[in-house]
């Protein structure tokens, strides 16, 4: 799997150093890979959440190229990020997705210490959304109360800013929301709503409505990805059990569901007469299966292993585009389950990230952008 993984990861790189310069001609930020161009994003222009990936995925190649293309194009992308940061129109709880992998990237890999104030300034901001009735809210507008799973990977931008400054702030912020997540988001068999609306006033939690999975009550397989890594991240920055107990319990769920070739549903409840796949989510859990392998005792490792293992050769040997006349590689991802308007089975450069940070896992190349060091 080692050999594969890293002829895979390589592949990639290969394939993004000869179509990177086309969103460097256009001045762009990738979102989706089209034929012999990139689309940008379909909402919010710049400051669509998704951002923060394609830097995120130059930094991986850089890591384990050394090539210079790859760093000066994560720096072209961290400036266009950093406009965002700046004019604070429509920056939301997403921050941690955008600038950790951006300017905490660039910082962590090369030391820069503009993009490390960068990095604070964004966590600033993510601190600033908390509601002291114990969640971080989500989204703008009218929606004071909002909160959602998603925000689970968030919290590692918390979590660095309490190791940059020795300011426990971030992290007791990050630990309050990750506990009402734990309360209200995670269910008894492990699977997790994917918005819980509270009363901004008192905190009581109003509704679990349907999101980006299939119905109320289902269970968005993207959602369940966020958690099991988000909370196994969780753990490995605080070390509480009751994260690491979360992260199994989700765990278990998701591996419950993985269907019998490898790739993931887009909701583990949607109809089985439906074909509806987002390979994102299988990307982003064996992220997590491959971290929480190494957290568990030997017999429950062997089995977060094999799943990983399972999904992630299943992306490479199906799933993935090689050709030439194409941009990025995993196909198959879905952003919503309902709503086409951001993509449906197509190439997402989020799911190309979570492709190659698995595979930079599995090679011994992965940087460990979510933290600064593992706890
Ligand atoms: N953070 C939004 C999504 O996963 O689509």
């Amino acid at each position: 799997m080692q050999t594969w993984a890293k002829t895979t990861f390589d592949w990639m790189a290969d394939k993004y150093s000869r179509n990177l310069r086309i969103a460097a001609e256009e001045e762009m930020i990738p979102y989706a890979g089209g034929h012999g161009r990139w689309q940008g994003a379909p909402y919010d222009g710049n400051s669509w959440w998704t951002g923060g990936f394609w830097p995120g995925l130059m930094w991986h190649f850089y890591a384990a190229t050394g090539d210079e293309a790859f760093l000066l194009e994560a720096r072209r992308v961290e400036k266009l990020l950093i406009n965002e940061l700046m004019t604070f129109e429509k920056l939301n709880h997403d921050v941690g997705f955008m600038y950790l992998l951006s300017c905490g990237a660039d910082y962590k890999l090369t030391g820069d210490a503009i993009s490390a104030r960068h990095t604070l300034h964004a966590a600033t901001l993510l601190a600033g959304r908390y509601n002291p009735n114990g969640f971080i809210r989500a989204w703008d507008q009218d929606r004071a109360g909002w909160s959602i799973i998603d925000s689970m990977m968030n919290l590692c931008l918390l979590y660095w800013a309490t190791k940059y400054t020795g300011d426990p702030r971030f992290e007791q912020i990050a630990c309050l929301h990750a506990d009402t997540t734990l309360r209200e988001f995670v269910r008894e068999d492990g699977s997790c709503y994917h918005i819980v609306i509270f009363d901004p006033y008192t905190g009581a939690a109003l509704e679990k409505p349907a999101g980006q999975g299939y119905a109320a009550g289902s269970s968005w397989s993207r959602g369940q990805a966020w958690a099991l890594y988000g909370f196994t991240l969780t753990y490995m920055a605080t070390r509480h059990a009751r994260y690491l107990e979360a992260a199994c319990r989700i765990a278990d769920y998701f591996v419950a569901h993985i269907r019998s070739d490898g790739l993931t549903d887009s909701d583990f409840l949607q109809p089985r007469d439906v074909e509806r796949i987002d390979n994102i989510a299988g990307a982003c859990a064996a992220c997590g299966l491959m971290e929480l392998e190494k957290l568990v005792d030997p017999a429950l490792s062997v089995v977060y292993h094999a799943a990983a293992e399972k999904m992630l050769y299943a992306l490479g040997e199906s799933s993935a585009d090689w050709t030439g006349g194409t941009m990025g590689v995993l196909q198959k991802c879905t952003a919503a389950y309902h709503d086409d308007g951001a993509g449906r089975h197509i190439n997402l450069v989020y799911g190309d990230y979570f492709f190659a940070e698995a595979l930079a896992k599995r090679n011994g190349s992965d940087p460990m952008l979510w933290l600064t060091e593992r706890g």
